[in-house]
């Protein structure tokens, strides 16, 4: 069942009634919000996954004798011994390369090639010690900026092809008045949520049941079920509280299936949360990238070519592909547009979505160039954007669904103070601080997929909606309890809110910033069916002042039934529920994205605008301000919406100064897999952030009128903060991220 027409055509009627604080924050503040490795389960026991110490080769044995006789321990489980699964590797279970025990190849340093069950986690930790592994080694491809010549295209073909182009870009380029040619290079990301991955799982008879730290419950039952040969139904998998996933947790990784591969084994519930070292491979990383941009513009500004050829690494079990030429294709309009990927393959775990896969490494290539144009050309850098300023979506010819972001770079501009900026670098000097200012566009796609939802409307008054999602930190049981009482008509702080368990009526994975966009209407259309059961219910008592008239002829408004034509008839729900027998009342709805998909693009944008310090004797910069405004259609909850592109932010800052994993060139290993190492902003580098969105409801993509905003947020940050660096220093560093030593 699609929404109903209302919601599929119309905006809200009324402003949407927001939740002031997050629904969940007091759970998680007092700490009542349990996480999948906290949940009491009876008969525990503990897994360690141990992990290869070479990045290529096999393994030739594992002596486990002595791990076998230690301690406390249950099980030892290797690829010598290990149940074989019904889905044999490598075929990927959910179009993921998972090591789980099927295979005694060794495609990288870290991958999990045993696991050892106790009853305590020390005793099994110990007994991993105990273990003697012998390999046959190999030697491994651990090189990447030497090796950009051996680029291929993908092997997979991705959502949309690798490669693009438009006009005759050689003639585009002979023809401008200004070139560039430039290359900009990001390092290999991890994902360090607060919360870890971890699985409890435990079998009842033949049904498996999960707690799991996951973006897609529905996803992970998919792979469970499949992985395991067993039906769908017969695997239940909860998850009410995520502490932050970034994309790492929007996959089944081999932890999930190797809890439940040693649950079966030792007929006992197993806990496997993983080491914050261990996130540092086995569960994907954001590719390094080296990106060659070229762009050609006449005198006057006007790009005449852009081409954007872009190079990633990619692992030996699978490609993945960070898509970082995505954005290029039609964020500015130009006569000629080119764009490749190419990637090299390496002995490292595979690469996989974080926070806005492409856009955010994209962005810093692509919004550095433009800063590097407007330089050579001498036309400031928001003026330079606005002369290309895209009309509709050259890449697919089609008209945006809505699109403000000259209001974004006005907004944002005036708010910073951007006219005080010297054009000149080097120039504004505070104490022992040399002073930048910086700017860059922001952009996203906007995603939204088929959801479903029930809602019970409760003869005490509250209602009741169950929506299989997951809240990732990020307002999904927020956004639900809006979304239910605006459909009912009732005050928000009156709607209980279940999600997290693979029980309820499915959701897509929480990826892609498509949540909000996805359960919001379905939450409506279910709270729409709700309310015609209960106008049925009204029209048809004879005691209700009601009674006699049209379902079609009643709306409601704060716990009433009222009719339309004269809004002194009412009843309240909690009347005709009692009358009725004291019943709840339940309906499920579901909402997809209608025919407009293909008529329009719906994207997301935003201005960012970054003021830095830089430490003339140290170098070191300190981010004093950010300044931003997005054009995201409407903002359905002020708290969380602008929390979450502040937190965006936070990680433009880290892409900028921070953050880079360290691989070991001859073993392979992450070097800094700890958060001692591995530099991720604190408070004490974050200086003021500053953001608005211009809030103009994008009907044309979804009733709620509202686009994403889990990604937009680290798009374009990092290119400002870049920018800010050189107009304060006049250094130009294109090998991210900007550490000191690189300034000096
Ligand atoms: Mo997001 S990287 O699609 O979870």
């Amino acid at each position: 069942m699609t929404a109903p027409a209302l919601f599929q055509d119309e905006a809200p009627k009324t402003p949407q009634r927001q939740l002031k604080n997050r629904y969940d924050g007091r759970d998680k503040v007092t700490g009542k919000a349990k996480y999948s490795a906290e949940f009491p389960v009876k008969d525990i026991t503990y897994g360690y996954i141990v992990q290869s110490t070479i990045p290529k080769g096999t393994l030739v044995s594992i002596d486990q004798t002595a791990a076998g006789k230690a301690s406390g321990v249950l099980a030892v489980l290797t690829p010598f011994n290990a149940p074989k699964l019904p889905v044999a590797s490598p075929q990927p279970p959910a179009r993921r390369h998972i090591t789980v025990l099927q295979e005694k190849d060794i495609f990288y340093n870290g991958q999990p090639i045993a696991v050892v069950v106790a009853r305590s986690l020390p005793e099994a930790m110990h007994a991993a010690t105990l273990l003697k592994i012998t390999y046959k080694s190999q030697p491994a491809q651990l090189e990447f900026k030497g090796r950009l010549a051996e680029a291929r295209p993908p092997k997979q073909p991705g959502r949309e092809p690798a490669d693009s182009k438009r006009g005759d870009i050689a003639t585009s380029l002979s023809n401008s008045a200004v070139t560039l040619d430039v290359v900009y290079t990001t390092p290999i990301q991890n994902h360090n949520p607060m919360e870890p991955h971890a699985t409890i799982a435990w079998w009842d008879g033949s049904k498996l049941n999960v707690y799991d730290a996951t973006q897609y419950i529905t996803g992970d039952r998919q792979t469970l079920a499949r992985t395991f040969g067993i039906p769908v139904d017969d695997v239940r998998v909860q998850c009410p509280f995520v502490g932050g996933g970034f994309g790492s947790k929007g996959s089944t990784w081999s932890h999930v299936v190797l809890a439940a591969m040693a649950a079966k084994v030792v007929g006992k519930p197993v806990k496997l949360a993983l080491e914050r070292g261990q996130m540092f491979g086995p569960v994907g990383s954001r590719p390094t990238t080296a990106q060659n941009i070229k762009l050609g513009a006449t005198a006057d500004g006007k790009l005449l070519a852009i081409q954007h050829d872009v190079i990633v690494h990619t692992s030996l079990m699978e490609d993945f592909l960070e898509p970082s030429a995505m954005q290029t294709r039609l964020l500015y309009n130009s006569e000629s547009n080119v764009t490749s990927h190419r990637m090299v393959e390496m002995n490292l775990g595979v690469g996989t979505y974080q926070r806005a896969p492409g856009e955010a490494t994209g962005t810093i290539a692509l919004e550095c160039a433009m800063d590097e144009l407007a330089h050579k050309l001498n036309i400031d850098p928001v003026q330079l954007r606005l002369i290309n300023y895209a009309e509709k979506d050259h890449s697919k010819d089609r008209p945006w669904t809505e699109k403000s972001l000259r209001q974004c770079y006005t907004d944002a501009a005036d708010r910073f103070g951007w006219s005080k900026r010297n054009p000149e670098p080097g120039q504004l000097r505070e104490d022992n601080n040399l002073i930048g200012y910086g700017m860059a566009t922001a952009t996203y796609g906007a995603n939204r997929s088929a959801a479903s939802a029930v809602v019970r409307i409760l003869p005490n008054g509250r209602a009741y909606i169950g929506c299989g999602t997951q809240d990732l930190g990020t307002g999904a049981y927020t956004v639900l309890a809006q979304a239910c009482a605006q459909g009912l008509g009732i005050d928000p702080a009156l709607v209980d809110v279940q999600l997290g368990d693979s029980n309820l009526p499915k959701a897509p994975v929480s990826g892609g910033s498509q949540s909000t966009a996805s359960i919001g209407p379905a939450a409506a259309a279910a709270a729409t069916q709700a309310k015609l059961k209960l106008f049925e219910l009204a029209v048809n008592d004879s005691q209700s002042p009601l009674h006699g008239l049209q379902a079609g002829s009643l709306d409601t408004q704060d716990g009433k039934v009222f009719a339309k034509s004269s809004p002194n008839k009412s009843d309240t729900f909690t009347a005709i529920l009692q009358r009725a027998g004291g019943q709840p009342i339940e309906a499920t709805g579901s909402a997809e994205p209608g025919e407009d998909r293909t008529a329009y693009t719906a994207q997301s944008f935003g201005a960012v605008f970054a003021e830095v310090a830089v430490d003339i004797d140290t170098h070191m910069v300190q981010v004093r301000r950010i300044v931003a405004t997005y054009d995201i259609g409407t903002l359905v909850n002020q708290k969380t919406g602008i929390n979450q592109l502040q937190g965006g932010i936070v990680w433009g800052v880290s892409s900028a100064l921070h953050e880079e994993a360290h691989i070991d060139p001859t073993h392979g290993r992450t070097v800094n897999e700890t958060l001692a190492e591995y530099h991720v902003p604190v408070n004490a580098d974050i200086g003021t952030i500053d953001v608005t969105v211009t809030g103009i409801p994008d009907t044309k993509f979804n009733p709620l009128g509202a686009r994403g905003i889990g990604e937009i947020g680290i798009t374009g940050a990092a290119a400002a903060i870049g920018n800010a660096i050189y107009n304060a220093t006049g250094k130009r560093i294109r090998d991210y991220p900007i550490t000191v030593d690189k300034i000096m």
